[in-house]
């Protein structure tokens, strides 16, 4: 795969924390488009992809489209250079869409509906470039029965796993993979069936940071032993996504250099090009989630502030206890004392909570925004409580628009249809 020239500009801190963001800004846009808005800054995600790209000068970029599939950060990491793995048919379509060359596109099939084996068949039909991972046997027959013997990547199971939450985990989890001790003969057996293989991959989890990187060195080196094992000759060895981000201020961002060393060293001799398949770190701190105070109640041990965006908005905190940092983007926030104040969304759960944060002391109508919000944010949106989904902002510079307009109650009832005897 080609890459072309990023440039990395001297001033591309390795994390932008929600406090580096310009309040007054933000708050334009709240008012201007509404809450909850989700913000998403190219200029950061071109900027966190000319630091991946530096760092593993000569490897393949795959985006993992799933984390943020915004047309417009499509576009910006394909103009950058960044090829596309994608989790669905869905997500292919969109990858193509936004101009990514089939050569750069990857579908990653984890027990793929037919449906989707059907679309990535017949897209392969036109587009032969396409690589199509696979994780189990069964698959591989599912596409050689549509006519597929195009280029194939199987996805090992490498026994080792790692991630910010045990959901996460992938490397170690039956589900992914085929088993390591067979790849060699399946491997083998595609070839001689007549399948293009040009790959072998394995994604140990995501949200990899701190002692958690021995596990995915472990990973690497054992992808790096098969590479070399392997008895069909392979274009690349893709060692999955899984980079972390730091949540909380307290946190360091990863050394991705070191990191890139170490997965260089760990993999050792190979002939293949090594890929890796960041997702989150490209656009996490890219993006932020704008919200309102709609109710404050005064209870024992602090407020329970009241907000105007949920679990169905950004489903982290409630699916993975996950942390997000929130600021209050009050004019006069500065002067206002911090009280501790428990942040909960507008759905009839009590999972539906962002935790407690000290925010100075939080009003009715106070702009509020959540950070870190650009992965996994709007893609795990829904619709629970028939609550219609935000809408996204991208900001580039001084531009910005829309690229995906507010859901109304209209969009969620859309696809009612009246049953004749009720
Ligand atoms: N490659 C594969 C095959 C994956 O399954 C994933 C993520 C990635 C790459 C990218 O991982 P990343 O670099 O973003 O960590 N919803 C969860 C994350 C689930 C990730 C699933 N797979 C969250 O919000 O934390």
């Amino acid at each position: 795969m080609s890459r072309t020239s990023t440039t990395a500009t001297t001033e591309n801190p390795p994390v932008r924390r929600l406090s580096d963001w310009d309040a007054g800004r933000l708050r334009e846009l709240a008012d201007e488009h509404g809450t909850p808005l989700y913000v998403q800054d190219l200029e950061r995600v071109r900027e966190n992809y000319a630091r991946m790209a530096s760092a593993f000068p000569d490897a393949d970029v795959r985006y993992a489209a799933k984390a943020n599939t915004s047309r417009a950060v499509l576009r910006t990491l394909v103009a950058a250079g960044a090829g596309i793995e994608c989790a669905s048919a869905g997500e292919v379509e969109r990858a193509l869409a936004a101009g990514c060359p089939a050569e750069r596109v990857q579908y990653t099939a984890v027990n793929p509906p037919g449906e989707d084996l059907d679309y990535a068949a017949e897209t392969a039909s036109e587009r032969p470039e396409l690589t199509i991972t696979v994780g189990a046997r069964d698959t591989i027959d599912r596409l050689e029965e549509r006519g597929f013997d195009g280029r194939l990547c199987l996805r090992v199971n490498p026994g080792v796993g790692a991630g910010h939450h045990e959901k996460v985990q992938t490397g170690a989890d039956a589900k992914f993979g085929v088993p390591y001790d067979r790849a060699r003969k399946t491997l083998a057996e595609a070839d001689e069936r007549g399948f293009d293989v040009v790959g072998i991959h394995a994604h140990a989890g995501s949200g990899i940071s701190g002692e958690a990187l021995d596990s995915h060195r472990e990973l690497v080196s054992r992808m790096g032993q098969l590479a070399r094992e392997s008895p069909v000759a392979l274009e690349f060895v893709d060692v999955g996504g899984g980079f972390g981000v730091p949540y909380r201020p307290e946190e360091e961002p990863l050394d991705l250099e070191s990191v890139a060393r170490a997965t260089r060293e760990a993999l050792g001799e190979v002939e293949a090009t090594l890929a890796v398949e960041p997702g989150r770190y490209l656009v996490a701190d890219a993006g932020v989630l704008l919200t309102r105070v709609n109710t404050v109640k005064p209870v024992a041990d602090g407020r329970v502030v009241g907000i105007d965006a949920g679990m169905t908005h950004l489903a982290r905190p409630a699916m993975y206890d996950a942390h997000h940092e929130m600021r209050s983007l009050a004019p006069d926030a500065e002067d206002r004392e911090r009280v501790a104040s428990t942040v909960a969304g507008p759905i009839c759960e009590s999972g539906d909570t962002f935790g407690t944060h000290a925010l100075p002391i939080p009003e009715r109508g106070d702009p509020l925004a959540i950070g870190n919000a650009g992965a996994y944010g709007y893609e795990m949106s829904n619709q629970y409580n028939s609550r219609p989904r935000p809408a996204t902002v991208v900001v580039d510079g001084t531009n910005d628009a829309v690229d995906r307009r507010r859901e109304t109650i209209a969009d969620v009832t859309r696809l009612e249809r009246r049953v004749p005897w009720v």
